[in-house]
């Protein structure tokens, strides 16, 4: 067969690490040079071989029926085989059944491919595409690769002597090229969000302070989003006692972020989130293993951050607006101490029982801000805010909290498309929050730990629709998953955008 002739139609590089704009669909005449060839087969209904050589064919056949291989999603079965008077790797990849294939299967199956050719070290792999059909149109089956592909790709390497430098350029055949290339550009506004959300999570604390944030997000102004940003004595005069509170400990104090892209002239929506840029515990300690990953509990305000990146490109029509409670929880003679009562904006006082259950302490602030001046139609908050949650559903889901039935059935349903899965768990257990000096304490006396924290942050909902969803242990992977890499996993830009994009 000829390479140069089948696999002319497109072609997409996969960009190296940390470029934060992945690189186009171009178009590339000439492939014949491609070390490797992808073909799909949809179940046992055999793929169409018919464009390669005899021989080349039975080879292939024979190792189809050698490895009892009957197209099941995710099997591949590998062979060497001569093309053109060379010898090339074939992957012969299952999609399992056509009618079940959509969008997660595939980013899934982009990003494991991706990351067994980038191990093989196959720097251009040509993927035939052209047949690929299930539950979605074959040009958002191959966007929704590439999606996957570039996902795993992006990892965050800036503290590395000899960074991964390794780029697998995939030449697809597909059946719509102009389709094609329009779904990919979609996800790739989408992926620049993801992107952003993991470089600030990944980032190690003392280089990414409040204010280093706040620079940070000051950056998406060149998409038209407009940026606030408050300091400690602002937020004092505002009365946001409890955001101010949780900085006092460190030299750079707390920051209010707001991150505004109004898409349209409708209510907005205000996303919320939980940024401790580190969180020590405060005098209340963190003494387990798991103080060396809290560099990751800015992941909430991350997220939120990366959504309103991801809508501003894409020029979505949605007025959202990300507002971002953000300090750092350390020990020092000006942090808060145990027992001691901050006054919250809300005008509710809360007796800091535990200086290491300080989200929601800067949350119940920045809520109060995102109610006060937006009056959004819903606000969803996002913080890595108990380990609690992480023993209820552990990190293959979030936990999602609502009195709203509707909206738990629309996130449910967005984080399946974006393999973001979310599982509801209870509201409730108020009595557990009760204080003998003030109107709350900020811990649980017993009770569901993930639930108490998010009954706690009712109390700042106000009559606003409102969704809290717990992130904790889904912001930092020790371990590369499907599209996912190690690092900072950018979680819940996915899902708050394709909730927007679709729900909205
Ligand atoms: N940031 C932590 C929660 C967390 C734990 C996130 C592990 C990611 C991984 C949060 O601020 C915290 O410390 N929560 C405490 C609350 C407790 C003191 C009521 C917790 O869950 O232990
Ligand atoms: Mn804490
Ligand atoms: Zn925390």
């Amino acid at each position: 067969m000829s390479l140069t002739t089948r696999f002319s139609a497109l072609a997409l590089a996969v960009a190296s690490m940390t470029s934060a704009n992945a690189a186009d669909f171009e178009f590339n005449t000439k492939l014949a040079d491609a070390d490797a060839l992808v073909i799909f087969q949809a179940g046992e209904n055999q793929s169409n071989l018919k464009f390669l050589d005899k021989d080349t064919r039975k080879q292939l056949e024979r190792a189809i029926a050698a490895e009892d291989f009957k197209g099941a999603y995710g099997k591949t079965v590998e062979v060497l085989a001569p093309v053109d008077s060379d010898y090339k790797r074939i992957f012969i990849v299952g999609l399992g059944d056509a009618g079940e294939l959509n969008a997660s299967k595939m980013t899934k199956l982009g990003g494991n491919l991706h990351a067994k050719f980038e191990g093989k070290k196959l720097e251009n792999v040509a993927v035939a595409f052209e047949d690929v059909e299930g539950a979605l149109s074959n040009a958002e089956l191959a966007a929704q690769f590439a999606h996957g592909a570039n996902l795993r790709d992006h990892t965050f390497e800036v503290y590395k002597k000899e960074p991964n430098t390794f780029n697998v350029n995939y030449h697809f055949d597909v059946a719509d090229k102009q389709a094609t290339q329009a779904q990919y550009k979609a996800l790739q506004h989408i992926q620049a969000g993801v992107f952003l959300a993991r470089d600030l999570t990944s980032e190690v604390a003392t280089e990414m302070t409040p204010v280093d944030f706040a620079k940070a997000a000051k950056e998406l102004e060149q998409y038209g989003v407009e940026v606030k940003v408050l300091a400690p004595a602002e937020l004092k005069e505002l009365g946001m006692g409890a955001l101010e509170g949780v900085g006092r400990g460190s030299e750079h104090g707390s920051r209010l972020v707001v991150a505004h892209y109004k898409g349209n002239s409708e209510t907005p929506i205000a996303l919320v989130g939980k940024g401790i840029t580190f969180d020590s515990g405060g005098y209340s300690i963190k003494t387990g293993a798991s103080i060396a990953r809290m560099k990751s509990d800015m992941a909430g305000a991350a997220a939120v951050l990366g959504t309103v990146k991801a809508m501003a490109l894409s020029k979505a029509d949605v007025n959202v607006v990300a507002v971002m409670g953000m300090a750092a929880n350390m020990v020092s003679q000006y942090a808060i101490a145990p027992g001691d009562v901050l006054r919250t904006a809300e005008g509710i006082s809360v007796e800091v029982v535990n200086t290491d259950a300080e989200g929601r302490l800067v949350l119940s602030d920045a809520m109060w801000y995102a109610r006060k001046h937006y009056s959004p139609e819903i606000m969803i908050d996002v913080a890595t805010l108990t380990g609690s949650k992480i023993r209820a559903v552990g990190n293959e889901y979030s936990a999602i909290f609502s009195e709203d039935d509707s909206l738990i059935t629309e996130f449910t349903n967005a984080g399946k498309v974006v393999n973001e899965n979310v599982w509801r768990l209870p509201l409730g257990y108020k009595d557990k929050l009760k204080s003998d000096i003030a109107d709350f304490q900020n811990v649980g006396s017993g009770g569901p730990g993930a639930t108490t924290a998010a009954t706690f942050l009712q109390q700042f909902a106000g009559d606003t629709r409102w969704v809290h969803i717990d992130i904790a242990g889904n912001a930092l992977s020790s371990s590369a998953k499907d599209e996912v890499p190690t690092g900072g996993t950018g979680y819940g830009v996915r899902l708050l955008s394709q909730w927007l994009l679709t729900a909205k």
